[in-house]
């Protein structure tokens, strides 16, 4: 039998560990892949760092990793849209609840993924550049298209404009990159926020105005920018972001708000027990924050709901994601993957390297480690 290795969270705060991991089956439609590479996000490092108050329902030891893009090598039953030898980028949800979370876990050399999560990758296209999509795609997807969240029309080929705003605070993310991606394949005008040097970017994406999002009057500048247009959504990424894109909301008349980011980052916490001050600290100005925002929210009849970026793999917007919209528009060029990646190095010990990096910050990059 093949043996298969992963990058191991053993304990609250503890580095990955990298051994020996179960080769797994296939379930009815799941493949098995090869990594090829793999990417980090925010979200590794809040299992990390705060794992005994976040993702409680992922036991120790875990195997992390969303991202990742690879060749098949097994199929299970019923899987009619990839045959072995393929090569795919695919959103592994082994963190979810009520998955088969080691098998499913990125971080590792043979991962299941759900066939209904998973896209071919374009010849032209690199498995280091393919890895950076399948979380944000996949956020920004929900965000913008779930009726329970923005809401909005989904990609459509050769669709007229509709003359209709949507705002993403944060389109130098990775989630708000394939959010102005998105949007604008759907036929609405993108207005976004990103640090000035990252503004060409968002408008080669698609964005009509960028901003940036550290101007002190950088609410206000939007609003006035929005003066008379329909704006039918607020999509904000990034730390802090909630309360900004509330207000724009507000000044601009849009109802709907989709957070995809808490108000406090968790990155501190490494290494702080539930009891520790700082912990406690950080847990009650989330709440109150939380409270107030909705509070803000309903006294100006916004309704403002937290983005989970897996819950497209329980609607329409799924299918229409990974398996109408994604495989088409990367295969003709329409969409590119986004943000660029920088490959911090090779092997399943270069994921800890790659998550210390992203805790030190990146800028449009996304990290991204070749297996
Ligand atoms: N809810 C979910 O399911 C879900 C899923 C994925 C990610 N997220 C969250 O979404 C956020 C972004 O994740 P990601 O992977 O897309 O991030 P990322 O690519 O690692 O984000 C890096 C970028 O963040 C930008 N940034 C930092 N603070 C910002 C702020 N306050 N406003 C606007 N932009 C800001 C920086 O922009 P500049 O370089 O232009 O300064 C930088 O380019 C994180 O908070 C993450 O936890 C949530």
């Amino acid at each position: 039998m093949t043996a298969n290795s992963a990058a191991w969270l053993d304990r609250p705060f503890a580095d990955l560990a990298v051994r020996a991991a179960p080769y797994p089956l296939p379930g009815p439609g799941e493949i098995v892949l090869r990594a090829r590479a793999v990417a980090v996000n925010p979200l590794d490092l809040v299992k990390q760092s705060a794992s005994t108050v976040m993702y409680r329902w992922l036991p120790l030891p875990a195997v992390l990793g969303e991202d990742v893009a690879g060749e098949v090598v097994e199929v299970g039953s019923g899987v009619s849209r990839f045959r072995i030898g393929d090569r795919v980028l695919a959103y592994a949800v082994g963190m979810e609840k009520g998955r088969n979370h080691q098998a499913e876990g990125g971080f590792q050399l043979f991962p299941v993924v759900l066939e209904s999560l998973a896209a071919p990758i374009p010849d032209d296209m690199a498995f280091e550049d393919a890895a950076v999509l399948p979380l944000a795609v996949s956020t920004a997807a929900s965000a913008l298209f779930q009726e329970d969240q923005l809401g909005l029309r989904h990609p459509v080929d050769g669709a007229a404009p509709l003359g209709q705003t949507v705002v993403v605070w944060g389109g130098s993310t990775s989630v708000g990159s394939n959010a102005i991606q998105l949007a604008v394949a759907a036929g609405y005008r993108v207005v976004t926020t990103a640090s000035p040097a990252r503004h060409g970017r968002a408008r080669a994406l698609g964005a009509s105005e960028v901003f940036d999002y550290r101007n002190p009057t950088v609410v206000a500048d939007v609003v006035r920018a929005l003066k008379g247009s329909d704006v039918v959504g607020v999509l904000a990424v990034g730390t802090g972001s909630a309360e900004p894109a509330v207000a724009l909301a507000a000044g601009a008349g849009a109802k709907r708000v989709a957070l995809a980011s808490p108000s406090v980052s968790f990155d501190a916490l490494r290494g702080r027990t539930p009891l520790h001050p700082d912990f406690l600290r950080l847990m009650a100005r989330l709440v109150a924050g939380n409270v107030a925002l909705q509070a803000r929210c309903r006294a100006r009849g916004i309704r403002a709901r937290f983005v989970w970026g897996s819950s497209l793999m329980h609607n329409e917007v799924g299918a229409m994601l990974w398996e109408s919209f994604l495989p088409d528009a990367l295969a003709s060029g329409r969409y590119v993957a986004s943000p660029t990646a920088r490959v911090v190095g090779s092997g399943l010990t270069q994921v800890q390297v790659a998550m210390d990096a992203l805790r030190d910050g990146v800028s449009a990059r996304k990290l991204v480690v070749l297996l």
